[in-house]
């Protein structure tokens, strides 16, 4: 099995860009299918859950065409048929094709998606959102078919802001007959990115980045050309880490609009950065102060940034808390983290955290318990002494492009072994 292996603790100076968002990327694949003609996305990462999409559109009879940094889709010669439990488990996002494929076809089977086990993550809400557009929905254990005989406009209201419930119901009412109104949506900037694909083919969709999202059926799709919006999450992961050992680091090619919360705490914590218009520079570490973090939906601070946070924590003087509201299982890493010499106290109902700093990290060997735990600990080799080895390292490939490349252009000693 490929480990990562990391010398930690020397400066990183010079730029690293950001590539097209993960979670926006794996919407958008799903979601071309629901066009007859060819559909060309850029700004493509090289992460394995594309690669995992891929698969399931050839699976499907689509026809993918992948060159550096971009797709073309053509589902024009699509089959419907079932996705198999292995496909479907491969990844979180493979829910995205429950309702482009009932968008498309009225009719769609398949199984409970994959993804980190950072919850239970449940998909009620989708299904709830299907079913007042007017499908039927037949659970098996875990196999789900949802068929309609015609999909009508609804008002749907989300119990939770969820990311996937939206955009899947955005693509299950983007060919519906008449009007849907989506209300208490989630408002993350990858949800505008993927209604803005949708619209560039011809669909009728406003409001997508704010709460509430009106959709006027349309009958047909065409071509269309589409970019990826930069990754937040990526951006964030290299703002933390420039914060903790970054040398005059530039964070490029990203939109720090949407690490507002981000940056807030890094500012409040003590970092100066330098903002750009699509970069940060962090010039060099500083001594920072405790703060709390408690994770929120968009635009309050992001889940999928807690865990590398946590990292810098460990770096902060003082008591720190993190609540996580967003996940009932999202704090894994930590007991990876107390490996390498961090103070940490989980909250028996898991949802509080404290860490007290300020600790200096050791090398050690861990395991990466989920993708974004992955990253926490590759940060966290990065700034240790001594050697880092990390295991079950796939979890890291799955959300981050060239991350070996990236980080030893700008110093790190790192190494897939
Ligand atoms: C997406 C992101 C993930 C991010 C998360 C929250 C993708 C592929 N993944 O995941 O990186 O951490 O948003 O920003 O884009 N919930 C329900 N019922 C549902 C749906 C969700 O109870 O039907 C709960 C979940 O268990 C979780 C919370 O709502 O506790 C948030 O989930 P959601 O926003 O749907 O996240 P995902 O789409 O899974």
């Amino acid at each position: 099995m490929a480990k990562i292996r990391i010398e930690g603790g020397h400066k990183l100076s010079g730029t690293i860009p950001i590539s097209g968002a993960k979670n926006s990327v794996v919407a958008l694949i799903p979601a071309a299918i629901l066009c007859d003609e060819i559909v060309t996305i850029s700004n493509v990462p090289e992460i394995t859950d594309v690669d995992d999409l891929e698969n399931i559109l050839v699976h499907l009879n689509a026809k993918i065409t992948r060159t550096v940094g971009k797709v073309e889709i053509n589902a024009g010669d699509i089959i419907n048929k079932e996705i198999t439990e292995t496909l479907s488990k491969k990844l979180r996002a493979s829910y995205y094709f429950m309702g482009a494929l009932l968008g498309k076809f009225n009719k769609v089977e398949m199984y409970f998606p994959g993804g980190c086990s950072i919850g239970a993550r449940p998909i009620n809400l989708h299904l709830k959102g299907f079913e007042l557009l007017g499908a039927t929905i037949t659970e098996e254990g875990n196999h789900f078919t949802i068929e309609a005989e015609k999909l009508k406009g609804a008002h749907i209201y989300l119990d939770f802001p969820s990311v996937g419930a939206t955009i899947n119901i955005m693509l299950a009412a983007v060919k519906a007959k008449g009007k849907t109104v989506i209300d208490n949506a989630a408002a993350e900037p990858e949800i505008a990115n993927i209604a803005t694909f949708l619209n560039n083919m011809g669909a009728k969709i406003k409001g997508a980045g704010t709460s509430t999202i009106t959709i006027t059926g349309v009958k047909y799709l065409h071509s269309c050309f589409h970019e990826v919006i930069p990754d937040r999450i990526e951006a964030g992961t290299y703002l933390i880490l420039a914060s903790l050992i970054g040398d005059n680091l530039k964070i490029d090619n990203m939109i720090p609009h949407h690490l507002e919360a981000l940056i807030a705490k890094l500012k409040e914590a003590g970092v100066e950065m330098e903002i750009g218009l699509d970069n940060i520079t962090v010039s060099s570490p500083g001594n920072y102060k405790a703060t709390d973090i408690k994770t929120l939906v968009y635009p309050g601070f992001a889940t999928d940034l807690q865990q590398v946070m946590s990292v810098f924590l460990t770096q902060c003087k003082g008591r720190s808390s993190i609540e996580e509201t967003i996940y009932e299982n999202r704090f894994n890493s930590l007991y990876e983290l107390e490996k390498m010499g961090a103070i940490v106290k989980v909250r028996n109902d898991n949802h509080k955290a404290t860490i007290k700093g300020k600790t200096p990290l050791v090398g050690a060997d861990v395991n990466a318990t989920d993708l974004r735990g992955g990253a926490a600990l590759l940060v966290a080799g990065l700034i240790a002494s001594g050697v880092t080895n990390i295991d079950n390292i796939s979890y890291i490939l799955r959300g981050y492009d060239h991350i070996i490349e990236k980080l030893t252009n700008v110093g790190a000693k790192i190494e897939i072994i």
